[in-house]
């Protein structure tokens, strides 16, 4: 049936038609003699309003993010740019079902690293990529830390975690970055205060950046390396590989007697086993997280604010300039085994839940 404009509606459209006309005349006369500061008030309240509703529709657009699809940076950098810009909005009850959750699965509280408390003499160690177990002798237990500095209920305050990213170069993030109550910095990533700050409480170390050669014979090299990050635990995935287990066995006993202040741990490959299964649980395709990823749940699980830096894995940053890869050097990770782009995907998420921070713009 055509569609016929009934006259009840016709004269419902020049009603319409005369009110809004009225309206559009009382508004100019408003403009006209009504002093103008107060219009200039209703004028800002209107576009906070407005900016308040973009961020809402923001938040919700990477709240939905879904994690499979990759991100397409011809058209993110605007929509983030501009949420970044947004006022955060943390959420209490996300950040205690976030924390629940990975302390049923995962337990970084007790189970981070090998302790005296955690580990039995003798206790054979199952590898995380293999099924052969290591057994830690009498000698070896000896050297373990005794518990965490942290008490059984976890929470460090406030915390930061560093990434290694290009976007922190010239971002002069260091202060904020100091501003935490615990940071933590990835694989000896270098230091100084402008950009990345200084203040770090752990910091991880790949074991292919150390050298078991010389390393008894002349520790000086190693020790000035270390001696950067003050008192900082260094931590050592020894379990992961079993080629890297006797270069981390070697740190330890060639660090300990000479920084005693300075405790050398070794990630558990028992949390690092079950935090892998917990993410491929929900869908992440990676072959072996990467060292920031599994940070950045150790943080979830023990803080109770979680602020990162330097996680931004491509190559332009959000005003499409472009970055070297890393905030120190441009040497490309090696491929195939990280998925850094999926793994932020979940980050944008649990950054639009409320759950953590991500700090992607230069700090001011
Ligand atoms: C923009 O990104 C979305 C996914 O978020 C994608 O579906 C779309 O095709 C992209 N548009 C362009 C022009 O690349
Ligand atoms: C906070 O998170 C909880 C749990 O996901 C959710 O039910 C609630 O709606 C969120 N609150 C706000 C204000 O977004
Ligand atoms: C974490 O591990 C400790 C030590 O093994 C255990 O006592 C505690 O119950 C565990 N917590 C959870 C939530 O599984
Ligand atoms: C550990 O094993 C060694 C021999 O393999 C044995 O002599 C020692 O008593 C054991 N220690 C404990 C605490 O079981
Ligand atoms: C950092 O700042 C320096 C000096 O202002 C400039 O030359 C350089 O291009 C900047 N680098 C990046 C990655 O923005
Ligand atoms: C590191 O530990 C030593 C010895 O316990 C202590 O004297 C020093 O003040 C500590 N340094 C920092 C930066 O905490
Ligand atoms: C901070 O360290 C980075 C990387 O080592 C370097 O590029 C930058 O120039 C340093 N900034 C200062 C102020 O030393």
């Amino acid at each position: 049936m055509p569609y016929v404009c009934t006259t009840a509606q016709s004269l419902q459209m020049d009603l319409f038609k005369w009110i809004f006309g009225l309206l559009t005349v009382l508004v100019i006369f408003t403009c006209l003699y009504l002093p103008c500061s107060r219009n200039h008030k209703m004028g800002s309240a209107m576009t906070d309003r407005l900016k308040l509703l973009n961020c809402m529709k923001l938040r919700q657009k990477f709240f939905n993010i879904s994690p499979a699809e990759s991100i397409d940076m011809t058209n993110v950098t605007g929509p983030l740019s501009a949420f970044m810009s947004c006022p955060h909005v943390s959420n209490r009850t996300q950040k205690e079902l976030n924390r629940l959750r990975l302390r049923f699965c995962c337990n970084a509280t007790d189970l981070l690293y090998l302790t005296k408390k955690n580990t039995a003499v003798n206790q054979s160690i199952p590898y995380e990529t293999s099924k052969r177990v290591y057994k830690v002798g009498a000698a070896l237990h000896k050297m373990l830390p005794e518990d965490f500095p942290w008490s059984s209920r976890g929470h460090l305050g406030r915390c930061a975690v560093v990434g290694n990213g290009g976007i922190l170069k010239n971002s002069s993030c260091g202060r904020k970055i100091d501003s935490a109550d615990f940071v933590i910095r990835l694989n000896l990533a270098p230091i100084n205060d402008s950009d990345v700050g200084v203040k770090t409480d752990l910091v991880t170390i790949n074991p292919s950046q150390l050298s078991a050669k010389n390393m008894a014979v002349n520790p000086d090299p190693l020790v000035q390396r270390v001696s950067v990050y003050g008192n900082a635990s260094l931590m050592i995935s020894a379990f992961s590989y079993t080629d890297c287990t006797a270069v981390s066995v070697k740190t330890l006993q060639v660090l300990q007697p000479i920084r005693p202040q300075q405790p050398v741990v070794f990630f558990s490959p028992y949390y690092l086993k079950t935090l892998d299964c917990f993410w491929k649980g929900l869908g992440l395709k990676v072959k072996r997280l990467s060292t920031g990823f599994m940070l950045v749940n150790v943080a979830l699980e023990l803080c109770d604010d979680v602020h990162l830096f330097g996680f931004w894995p491509f190559d332009i940053n959000l005003k499409k300039q472009t970055l070297q890869h890393h905030y120190y050097d441009n040497k490309l990770p090696k491929p195939f085994v990280h998925a850094m782009p999926d793994e932020f995907v979940y980050l944008l998420q649990l950054h639009s839940q409320g759950a953590l921070t991500l700090h992607l713009q230069p700090c001011l």
